[in-house]
């Protein structure tokens, strides 16, 4: 049986990044495989958060997936400490993976940035946690970004030292669930940064609670050149304002790269740009007031999440007793 299980770290101002370049694929996902998807509350406090604005930021994820059209009754949606199995089998995994196979991870190094003393041991044992979370529910496959790939080599390497170690088969080494379609969407202000939540400019990104007015806003002020849009693939060559406004086009739309160049191509930006901001409105639009509906009802939020915790709870919870078995705890 096929499972896939997915994190997402609870930041806060989603953007249209997020939502091509990962929600909208799990959307799609749903129809062949049963899915969990976990926000990742305690992988976030690995570095220090504000604990209202967690809590605000876990919610908003959450109600970016169902807004998205992720059903929570048909899948799982929960926050990650809402199962404790997470922490106990990381605790577990912990005393599995080698301190050298842990320095070795380029997140690490990255995040704790010079000052490595002063980093948290959560930090350092991020990926401890990430293999739990996966392997708590012997998962098979696991939709991730080219920046998560080493982590998930490493959940291998642990199922399989485990099951090495204990000579048992107890762990399936998961697969890494790559998209075909993932858009990678980058600044509306400089056409070669990815958009990101951090950039100092709103204009930069538009966030998926962005109203109509400010979605259109955003996208007739995006950087552009003077020239007409081009008329094959070629033209993008030193235009990357005008790469990533058609290919945000033809993610919203559905299609490919050559079908919007079909179109537009030769035409000038204030036209097109006029087709993206009212193709975007009426793509993310509604998907925006549906989250802030479910925003302001957090009662019915974390009531989907305590259901979903239930649910997640369920499957791992087995699991986990087969493996305190295996390592000799009694109970
Ligand atoms: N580390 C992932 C990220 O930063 C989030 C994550 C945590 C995750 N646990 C996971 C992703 C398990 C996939 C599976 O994006």
């Amino acid at each position: 049986m096929n499972r896939i299980f997915s994190g997402v770290q609870p930041t806060g101002n989603l953007h249209l990044g997020n939502y091509l370049g990962a929600i909208r694929n799990w959307v799609r996902l749903q129809e062949d495989f049963d899915c969990i998807f976990c926000v990742v509350d305690m992988h976030a406090i690995t570095v220090f958060q504000d604990p209202a604005a967690l809590r605000t930021s876990t919610r908003e994820v959450a109600a970016a997936m169902i807004a998205s059209g992720i059903d929570p009754k048909a899948n799982i949606i929960f926050n990650q400490s809402r199962n404790p199995s997470h922490a106990e089998l990381a605790w577990v995994f912990n005393c599995v993976a080698r301190l050298g196979w842990l320095n070795r991870m380029t997140q690490f190094k990255e995040k704790a940035g010079k000052n490595k003393e002063n980093a948290s041991v959560g930090l350092y044992a991020y990926p401890n946690l990430m293999a739990a979370d996966i392997l708590a529910y012997k998962a098979t496959h696991v939709p991730v970004g080219e920046d998560q790939k080493q982590h998930l080599e490493l959940t291998r390497d642990i199922a399989t030292k485990f099951n090495n170690d204990f000579q048992v088969d107890l762990f399936p080494l998961p697969e890494p669930q790559i998209f075909g379609t993932a858009t990678r969407v980058m600044s509306l202000r400089d056409g070669t940064k990815k958009m990101s939540k951090s950039d100092p400019s709103a204009l930069s990104r538009i966030s998926m609670t962005d109203d109509a007015d400010t979605i259109a806003k955003k996208i007739r002020k995006a950087k552009t050149d003077p020239e007409p849009l081009p008329d094959n693939k070629d033209g993008f060559e030193g235009r990357p304002e005008a790469a990533n406004l058609m290919g945000i086009y033809a993610a919203l739309d559905d299609t490919d790269l050559d079908a919007v160049i079909a179109q537009y191509g030769g035409q000038q930006f204030s036209t097109f740009k006029q087709a993206l901001a009212d193709l975007a409105v009426a793509k993310l639009g509604p998907i925006g007031d549906e989250m802030q509906r479910l925003m302001d009802d957090s009662g019915h939020l974390d009531a989907i999440l305590e259901d979903g915790g239930q649910r997640a709870r369920a499957i791992t919870q087995p699991i986990l007793k087969e493996v305190y078995e295996v390592v000799g705890f009694l109970g």
